[in-house]
Order: structure tokens, then sequence, then C-alpha cells
């Protein structure tokens, strides 16, 4: 998958610098070469010899290592790759980058360079929740870095919560995505994917059936083409693809957030099957029967509409809008009539009915209406149905 491809990876200093070594080993499995560099904290956690070994190749360490300058100047080693990855980046890198400092090798490294950056983020809790981190963070989306991770689970120093380093297939997965080169390349697309739950109190909620499939395969053949891609999933069936950005939600109201945060884009494909309603008034502890026979009455208030919301927006709007129709009868009729309704430019359009098998099924029959009309695809796989889509998308973007 990455047969030549030359990779500078930029090791922090983090315990999951350990991880890192592994990668070196994936990313060689996978045909690259590795240039490892080693910041000075790095040193703390893994060996020069060790990664030198993995890689193969020289390790480099010190911006005034002359003999390094003689072999190699630190301009010509970052423009020498196809793709700087930084794992782990720790909060400190990530602070470099984006104030554009260059006051050791690995920061000179990053602004000596057009490469393109990836960068899994690998730092604790709280520091990658600080307003500074989530500053530097969006600088650095704006200048065009990329990002795998970080996971949410428990961390090294005892705590719980964002900030774990995504595994090495994850990563591996994002270099693919990275390096791909398609028509989409350099562009921004949204997705959204999956069903939403909405709490009822706090171990019950209302969702619905919606596998997450489509949207997966939507956002698997958007990055396979070269997109950045957000996909905003809620709890799915299915895991999401590999080289996108995953934000996780599980509310209506946490997917237009997250939507909301991910813009500007090129496009954005509304893929999730949203709840329209939530309960109001929710329960702080469990609703309990009290052995009277009453039923507890749950009151609903309708959700944003995210599709049509991303639509009828001004200045942000994307410049393509995909939505889709799910329905059960009147197909064609009810689609179109959604299309004026949201704003959107495209509708892909459905029949849900139980008997057609697509609501959790592997295929689907869809129709995509736009400007020009009503165009019936023939039944196919979903993937099938996201790799035509996501040609369309970048015929569309030009
Ligand atoms: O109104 P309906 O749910 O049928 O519209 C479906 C389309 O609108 C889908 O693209 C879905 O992702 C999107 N939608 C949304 N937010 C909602 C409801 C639907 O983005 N609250």
């Amino acid at each position: 998958m990455l047969a030549g491809k030359r990779i500078l990876l930029i090791i922090g200093g983090g315990i999951a610098a350990f991880k890192s070594q592994l990668l070196i080993r994936a990313l060689r499995e996978q045909g690259a070469s590795v240039t490892p560099v080693l910041t000075r904290a790095a040193e703390e956690f893994v060996t020069p010899l060790s990664v030198s070994a993995l890689a193969a190749n020289k390790v480099y360490r010190d911006l005034f290592d002359l003999t390094d300058e003689a072999e190699m100047g630190h301009i010509e080693l970052s423009r020498s790759a196809d793709l700087i990855v930084v794992a782990p980046g720790t909060a400190d890198l990530m602070a470099k980058m984006a104030g554009g400092l260059a006051n050791d090798l690995a920061s000179t490294l990053l602004l000596a360079t057009d490469t393109p950056v990836l960068v899994a983020p690998a730092m604790n809790v709280r520091m990658w929740e600080h307003p500074a981190t989530q500053r530097n963070l969006a600088t650095l989306k704006g200048d065009g870095v990329r990002f795998v991770g970080p996971e949410k689970g428990d961390m090294a120093c005892g705590e719980h919560g964002p900030g774990r380093m995504s595994e090495v297939p994850e990563i591996v997965a994002a270099v693919g995505a990275a390096l791909a080169d398609g028509p989409l390349k350099g562009r921004h697309v949204i997705v959204t994917s999956g069903p939403t739950h909405e709490p009822i109190d706090p171990v019950r909620y209302i969702a619905n059936r919606s596998s997450g499939a489509q949207g997966t395969a939507i956002a698997a053949a958007l990055a396979a083409l070269g997109a950045v891609v957000t996909f905003v999933t809620g709890p799915a069936n299915v895991p999401p693809p590999g080289g996108v950005q995953v934000i996780r939600v599980q509310t209506a109201v946490e997917m237009l957030e997250a939507v909301e945060a991910a813009l500007p884009a090129d496009a954005a494909v509304f893929a999730a099957a949203v709840a329209d309603w939530q309960v109001t008034g929710k329960m702080t502890s469990k609703i309990k029967k009290d052995g009277s026979g009453k039923i507890p009455a749950l009151k609903l208030a309708e959700n944003p509409d995210i599709l049509a919301t991303v639509a009828q927006m001004g200045r942000k709007r994307p410049k393509l809008v995909v939505g889709f129709a799910a329905e059960t009868d009147d197909v064609l009729a009810n689609a179109t009539a959604k299309r004026k309704r949201k704003g959107c430019d495209w509708i892909v359009a459905n029949d849900v009915s139980p008997e057609t098998g697509i609501m959790g099924g592997a295929e689907n029959a869809v129709t995509l209406i736009s400007d020009a009309g009503a165009e019936e695809w023939p039944r196919m796989g979903k993937d099938m149905v996201a790799r035509q889509l996501a040609a369309r998308i970048a015929e569309a973007l030009g």
C-alpha cells in the first residue's frame, strides 16, 4: 500500500513512543521507508539504537549535529519525505507547530517544509482538553495539518478520556489516506453517519435501526480519493473506516455541534439517521416503576435539523451539500420535496421499507436527485454506491 513512500517519523516525548516503534515496523511492512527523528524528551522513552535498528536507518536527533548537516541539511531532510508523521504528537510539539517555533530539530523540520504533515496526538486528557491545546489544534487544522486520533480510553497516568494515541493500524490507515493521490486531494468533506441516541434517563434512550454502513462506506470512498474526511458518527454497529478523522457523538445536538466545529468544508454528506425528537426534562436518575401502575409520559421536543442548518448557512456553507432521504412510500415525491425544503444540492433517496432489506443490509438502491432531475441507480452493494457517489462529488467539486 505504501510501496516506495518516504516517511519522516518525528517521535515526541511521551509514553506512547513505544507504539511508534511498532509503527515503524508496520510502515516498513507496507513498503515505506522510514527516517526517524527523536526529540530530546523522546530519548527518555525509547533509545536511538532500537529506533534506528527497527527503521534500518540513521536516527536524526540534533539540529546542530554537523555531520548530519554535511550529509543532509535539515531543509533537505524534511523536503525529501512524502509525508511527515508526528507520533506521539505531544502538547508541546503541537504548540511549537502552531506557534511556528523552531528551537530543536523536530520543530525546525516541521517549519522548514511544505511536505504534508500527519499528527497522532498523545497526551494526558486535561492537556488535550486545555483551551490552549484546542486552539493549537484548530490553528493546525486551518494550516492543513492532518490528525489521527486521539482515542478515548485509560491512560498511563491513570486517568480516562481522550488523549490516547491511536493504535498502529489506525495510524497506518491515516498515512495511506494522507498519501492517497486522487481527485479529492486537499478537499475537506464532512460525513455524518449512524443513528443518534436520545437519552430518556441515565440508562434508557430512543434510537433507530441505522447501522452506519452506508455513511461509513461513503467516508472510506471519499478518503480513498484523497479527501480529508471528518467523520461524525453516532453509535453505529460498524467500526469507522481508517484514514478519517472520527468524531463520536451520541445525540443530534452533539452531532450538530461537531459538524459546525468541523466547518469549513468543501462538501458535506449527511448520511446519519438523526432522531427527529429528543426527550425534554431528562431524568438524572432512573425512572422507576412504583407499583401504582402509572405509566410515565415522555415529552418530546424537535431536534435541530443538521442538514437544513448547514444547507441554509451563508458564508460557511460547503459548496456541495448532500442529504439522504430514507422513505417507505412515495420515495421520489417525498425526496424531491425534501431537497427543496432543506435547501441541499443533492438528495440520495432510498426505499427503506422492511421488504427491501436495505436498512441494516449490505445493498442499497438509490435515486440521486439534483438540479438535473432524478437519476435511478441500479441496486448494488453499499460500497459501490459509496464509490459512485464519491466519484460524483469529485466531479462536482472539479
Ligand atoms: O427529515 P429527514 O430525517 O427525512 O431527512 C433526512 C436527511 O436529513 C438525512 O440526510 C439526515 O442525515 C438529515 N437530518 C439531519 N438532522 C436531522 C434530521 C435529518 O441532518 N435532525
